[in-house]
C-alpha cells in the first residue's frame, strides 16, 4: 500500500500545546505528516515565518514522520504538489465547527479526492488558541503550560526586545 501523506496547515503564531497534541495524534494516523505554515495570512504576525518554522521544527524534532514546511496560495494546490491524501485540522469546541466545515467543504469542492480529517485535542487543551496565548502574554499573564517551553522562551525574548 502506498504511504499516506497528510498536511496539517495553519498559521501557528505561535505553536501551542494544542497544536502539538494534534501533531502527535496525527503522526500515529498517517505515514507522513507535513505541518505547513501559511506565509501570507496576517500582515502583522507576532513571529516571522522563519521563527515559526524554527519553533515547530524544535517542538517536533523527536517525531520522525513529521516535517515542517511553508506554503502560499491555495492549500489544495500545495496538497497536490505534496501528493497528500488528507488535510488535518483540529476542532476544539462547537464554535470552531462552522469555520472548519466551510473550509473543509470549500477544499472538497476544489479537490474532491482530498479528505479533511478532524481530530480533537486533549480535553485539558480545548481552550488554548494562538490568539489567546498572544493576548495573555502581551498583557503580562502567564502562558506556562499552554505552549512548549521553547515558545515561552521566544516570547520572553520578544518582550525583552520590546516587541511583544
Ligand atoms: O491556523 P489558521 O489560521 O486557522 O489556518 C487557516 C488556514 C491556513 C488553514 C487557511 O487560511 C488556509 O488554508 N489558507 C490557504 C488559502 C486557501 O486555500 N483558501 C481556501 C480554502 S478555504
Amino acid at each position: 500500500m502506498s504511504e499516506i501523506v497528510a498536511i496539517y496547515p495553519g498559521s501557528f503564531d505561535p505553536i501551542t500545546n494544542g497544536h502539538l497534541d494534534l501533531i502527535e495524534r496525527g503522526s500515529h494516523l498517517f505515514n507522513r505528516l507535513i505541518v505547513a505554515i501559511l506565509t501570507n495570512l496576517e500582515k502583522h504576525p507576532l513571529f516571522t515565518v522563519t521563527e515559526r518554522v524554527e519553533m515547530l521544527q524544535e517542538a517536533t524534532y523527536s517525531i520522525p514522520n513529521v516535517s515542517v514546511d511553508t506554503f502560499s496560495g491555495l492549500l489544495v494546490d500545495y496538497a497536490r504538489q505534496k501528493n497528500a491524501k488528507a488535510l488535518l485540522r483540529g476542532i476544539r469546541a462547537f464554535t470552531d465547527y462552522e469555520y472548519e466545515l466551510q473550509m473543509a467543504l470549500m477544499n472538497r469542492k476544489l479537490a474532491p479526492d482530498l479528505e479533511t480529517v478532524f481530530l480533537m485535542p486533549a480535553l485539558s487543551l480545548t481552550y488554548v488558541s494562538s490568539r489567546l496565548v498572544r493576548e495573555v502574554f502581551q498583557l503580562g499573564g502567564s502562558v506556562s503550560g499552554l505552549v512548549p517551553p521553547l515558545v515561552e522562551e521566544r516570547l520572553q525574548q520578544k518582550a525583552f526586545q520590546g516587541k511583544p
